[in-house]
């Protein structure tokens, strides 16, 4: 197993868009094209980071001029027959020919469709939603680390046919390895291109790959995605000015990382932000405060190589992060406060288990200063209510955040619950360890960890947390095969959080 937390992973716009509706179409839109929609529209549709009125739509089209102007609309209404806005938006090479409009001056709360144009031919029709500024229930998908080489996105399937809020993505959406490198051998799919990512395009090419997973597709055209990278999507355990898997001769890291950021924002709904960071806030009415974090590019400094080194004083958010993350949780009414956190943030023992590395350095237990900074925060100011979800481990956890580690089996309070999200695809800990071996590790990681009241690293798919008024639950779904393409996912374990004590039952 001991892959278990490792490294592996455990683990411009365009010109802007009219804002009424046109009432002339372009040239493109003119001229009918011969190909399909599936043909021009080959990645899909998609849509993100909702707000209250506005929501960010995204389509690339597969064409061989040297730009394209494309039409959107949206509407609230499935047939179209009320366009509330739409216009005309050009794309060239210089952003992969992808298109991301922001639709704004949209009601809350309400369901919309939208679709795309080109040379007269529609993309499939996608749908969203818009935060709510209203509401005691408010239902997220959590989900991380689909490997195209490990297996099918069949979780994306059953996430594409839930009522849902959100999506909200951990990360590793891609992996940047070589062909074979981290992925099963025997299985059909091989990524593009056949070489480790380094340049702008090869981070285009992994994308627009995963981008062709129909399962995927559907997700994205069913579902505001809320996204933040974790380091896969520019190199095995990354940090701000380096990386594990960053070496000399692959030229320089800042270099590879701007390309990979310019893919990301290029390929991703996600919207540009004043201050040029990741790091943001999605408010859900008075329910739910999201707060997305970024671990990785934005403060993180580079991990200790020792236990020993561990406690040492290391950010893994950077000052200013740290400050709107501290500010926001103090400052927030919501009910819930939902973390958006890459790596798991709670404690965790592994000494019996893996001796000889009985942490995992990568994660907040190689950050232990910050971290301390932050539970003492929530326990000074009296923040209830704090849910961290986190992806990176493929494995599924339920953690209650111990108030104070060292007294926790004595006096078991809790400043916060962590729920974990399993892999879609990537792998887990029995893809090189026999189940038994595997299970007998979870009841001794159990065993370690009081404040841990369920692991599960045997399985792959997705989590639901559902907040509403009186209380929460978290549930893990689970894909039957991941070898099969379209194989079930069902309901495989539930555990409500207290509103109010941080508590597990
Ligand atoms: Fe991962």
């Amino acid at each position: 197993m001991y892959r278990i937390i490792t490294s592996v992973c455990l683990l411009f716009f365009l010109s802007a868009c009219s804002d009424k509706v046109s009432e002339t179409s372009q040239k493109n839109n003119n001229q009918k094209s011969n190909l399909t929609s599936e043909e021009i529209f080959t990645h899909g549709v998609a849509s993100g980071d909702p707000l209250e009125d506005a929501v960010i739509l995204w389509t690339r089209v597969n064409t061989i001029d040297r730009a394209a102007v494309v039409r959107w609309e949206i509407s609230d209404q499935p047939d179209f027959s009320n366009i509330v806005r739409g216009g005309n938006m050009s794309t060239s090479a210089a952003s992969d020919f992808t298109i991301k409009v922001d639709a704004t001056k949209l009601l809350p709360g309400t369901k919309y469709y939208y679709r795309f144009i080109f040379a007269g031919v529609s993309s499939v029709v996608g749908q969203t939603k818009t935060l709510s500024t209203d509401t005691e229930r408010t239902a997220l998908a959590i989900v991380s680390c689909s490997n195209y080489e490990f297996g099918y996105f069949n979780a994306y399937n059953k996430i594409a046919t839930t009522e849902l809020d959100a999506v909200v993505h951990l990360g590793d959406y891609i992996y940047e390895y070589q062909q074979g490198v981290y992925g099963d051998s025997t299985f059909v799919r091989k990524h593009q291109p056949d070489a480790e990512l380094i340049s702008l395009e090869d981070y285009r090419t992994r994308y627009a790959q995963y981008r062709t997973d129909e399962a995927l597709q559907k997700a994205h055209q069913m579902h505001p995605f809320i996204m933040i990278w974790d380091d896969h999507e520019i190199a095995n355990n990354a940090y701000v000015d380096g990386a594990q898997n960053h070496q000399e001769d692959e030229g320089d890291y800042m270099a590879r990382k701007r390309a990979a950021k310019k893919a990301y924002y290029e390929w991703q709904p996600i919207r540009d932000q004043p201050n040029g960071e990741l790091y943001r806030k999605f408010s859900f009415g008075n329910n739910v405060d999201l707060l997305m974090l970024d671990e990785r590019y934005t403060g993180r400094e580079e991990p200790s190589n020792t236990v020993e080194g561990a406690d040492k004083e290391r950010t893994m958010l950077g000052q200013k992060q740290y400050n709107w993350f501290t500010y926001n949780l103090k400052q927030s009414n919501a009910t819930w406060k939902i973390i958006g956190n890459q790596v798991i943030f709670s404690p965790t023992d592994l000494s019996l288990v893996r001796p000889e590395d009985p942490i995992n350095l990568d994660a907040w237990d190689g950050y232990a200063y910050e971290r301390d900074k932050i539970i003492n925060h929530l326990n000074s100011e009296d923040i209830k209510n704090t849910i961290f979800i986190t992806g990176d481990t493929h494995a599924s956890w339920a953690f209650e955040v111990p108030s104070d580690i060292k007294t926790y089996k004595e006096t078991p309070n809790s400043c916060a619950v962590e729920i974990g999200t399993p892999s879609i695809t990537s792998s887990n800990w029995n893809e090189s360890t026999e189940d038994q071996k595997v299970l007998m590790a979870e009841g001794a990681i159990k065993a370690m960890n009081p404040h841990l009241d369920f692991v599960n690293g045997r399985d792959h798919g997705y989590a639901v947390i559902i907040l509403e008024k009186e209380g929460a639950s978290a549930q893990w779904f689970y894909s039957e095969n991941i070898k099969i393409k379209e194989a079930a996912v069902t309901l495989a374990h539930e555990v409500k959080i207290i509103k109010d004590t941080q508590k597990i039952k």
